[in-house]
């Protein structure tokens, strides 16, 4: 360890004159342009006019745009200013512990109020629709991070804020519930009787666990029933993914501090923002010409990259969405009810699935067993205990550095602690009382789910 330590630096640290002032759109690097989003009555793209009664105009340009730098509004600097620059640290600490050869460095979005890169674009989206006049925003939320990053965000802004909470973690994660109401959101479990596709649901299900399908058809019939009420989703959509290139445009001039650049970058994998905030602006450099091995990790129970297939699907169970071209496990899946909450969606973004489809990154999927003792590992040397979500990239940043070691080779590994754990102390003592059941997708589930999809337009 000491002479680890005495070569390296632990802390890679920005001022706040250093925190971008632009997000990064890889739509205008893309080597092949994603397809478009299709209205599911007529098959064609979604215009601006479809979209209108649910987003502001700003966030519907974003979604379209192919200019490769966003400016960022002054009034959302200022807020990210709470909290970013984050920090980046090399985890010395787990290096020694595992014996490896590789350096091993770690983004943390831990540090901001909620606990996670949610507000990156909970923020930018409350500013947008308060400019535009929208007083009040609903929302889903899985694991609770993305409500509370909401309520936070809207509190601040001054907006009011509803969240429609997945029944398995609104049970799992009380906690997260008192945080959203202490920022002033109203929060309800999913499915709930408020809405139709709640009802709905509960009427087939009555022990309906959710899932964050559910839960979007329900924030979507929401606003979609109020003037005042816009829908702000969490994740999947270009401009929110867009938000969070904030996390690596810092990264890279951390890693630049650091005198590295990583061979290896990896993210978990739910809808994909948080992988996608720190791959992008790598992605640039690998679409440039550098050679990088890019890796998103999702849960053997909702292998929505790993075994899912690409086509065009709706992103919620009710069939309320716009068809979207992604990597599909079908819009009524229900993942089984593990503990990485925010993992368990049926699709993904479409911008990460095109780049899977192009090789540009690879795909791996985890027990959560195995992601939990990774977890454990983590904390009891670098001392963060990680949200289960980002577990599953410090697991595949294990194997990634195991791979390494085992082809006698030196790599510099980057990963995305995209929260922390602190709410999700519930599933830390399952995983101790060696109560955590280990789910993989089973094929006739899988077979069963995806005949949800026949019928629809294919991607071309
Ligand atoms: C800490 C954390 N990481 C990751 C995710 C997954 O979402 P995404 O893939 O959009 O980053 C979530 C979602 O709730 C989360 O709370």
């Amino acid at each position: 360890m000491a002479k680890t330590r005495a070569a390296g630096q632990t802390k890679f640290l920005l001022d706040e004159a250093a925190l971008p002032q632009r997000w990064y759109n890889i739509r205008a690097d893309m080597p092949t342009a994603p397809q478009p989003v299709l209205h599911p009555g007529t098959g064609e793209p979604v215009g601006p006019d479809d979209l209108a009664p649910l987003f502001p105009m700003e966030l519907i340009g974003q979604e379209v745009s192919e200019e490769a730098e966003i400016a960022i509004p002054d009034e959302v600097l200022e807020i990210y200013s709470l909290w970013r620059p984050t920090p980046l640290f090399r985890a010395l600490r787990l290096e020694e512990a595992i014996g490896t050869r590789s350096r091993i460095f770690y983004k943390y979005e831990g540090v901001s109020p909620p606990g996670s890169h949610k507000p990156n674009t909970a923020v930018a989206q409350a500013f947008y629709n308060k400019r535009e006049g929208r007083t009040r925003l609903s929302t889903e939320t899985g694991a609770g991070q993305w409500g509370s990053a909401l309520a936070f965000a809207c509190k601040l802004i001054g907006l009011e804020c509803k969240v429609y909470m997945v029944k398995i973690s609104y049970e799992q994660k009380p906690n997260r519930r008192s945080l959203i109401q202490a920022w002033g959101a109203e929060i309800v479990p999913s499915p709930s009787v408020e809405t139709q596709s709640g009802r709905a649901i509960l009427g087939e299900h009555p022990d309906s666990p959710g899932s964050l399908g559910i839960a979007i058809s329900e924030a979507v019939e929401d606003a979609a029933g109020r003037e005042d009420t816009a829908y702000s989703l969490g994740s999947v959509l270009n401009h929110v993914l867009l938000h969070q290139t904030v996390i690596g445009q810092e990264a890279l001039a951390q890693m630049e501090l650091a005198g590295a650049f990583p061979d290896v970058v990896i993210g978990c994998v739910g809808g994909g923002s948080n992988f996608a905030g720190l791959a992008f602006p790598f992605l640039r450099e690998k679409i440039a010409g550098r050679e990088i091995d890019v890796l998103a990790c999702e849960p053997a129970a909702c292998p929505t990259l790993t075994r899912g297939l690409f086509a065009y699907d709706f992103g919620d169970t009710s069939k309320l969405t716009p068809l979207v071209p992604m990597h599909t496990l079908g819009h009524d899946f229900v993942p089984a009810p593990i503990h990485a909450g925010g993992l368990r969606y049926h699709g993904v973004a479409p911008l990460i699935s095109q780049l899977v489809l192009d090789g540009l990154i690879r795909a791996d999927a985890y027990l959560q067993n195995d992601v939990f003792a990774s977890a454990v590992l983590f904390a009891g040397t670098e001392g963060i205990l990680p949200a289960p979500e980002a577990a599953h990239a410090i697991h595949g940043t294990l194997q990634a550095a195991k791979a390494a070691d085992e082809a006698g080779e030196e790599r510099t590994i980057l990963f995305n602690l995209s929260g922390h754990g602190h709410f999700d102390m519930g599933a830390y003592d399952n995983y101790f009382a060696g109560k955590l059941e280990d789910v993989a997708l089973d094929e006739d589930e899988m077979s069963r789910a995806l005949g949800a999809i026949e019928g629809l337009p294919s991607p071309a």
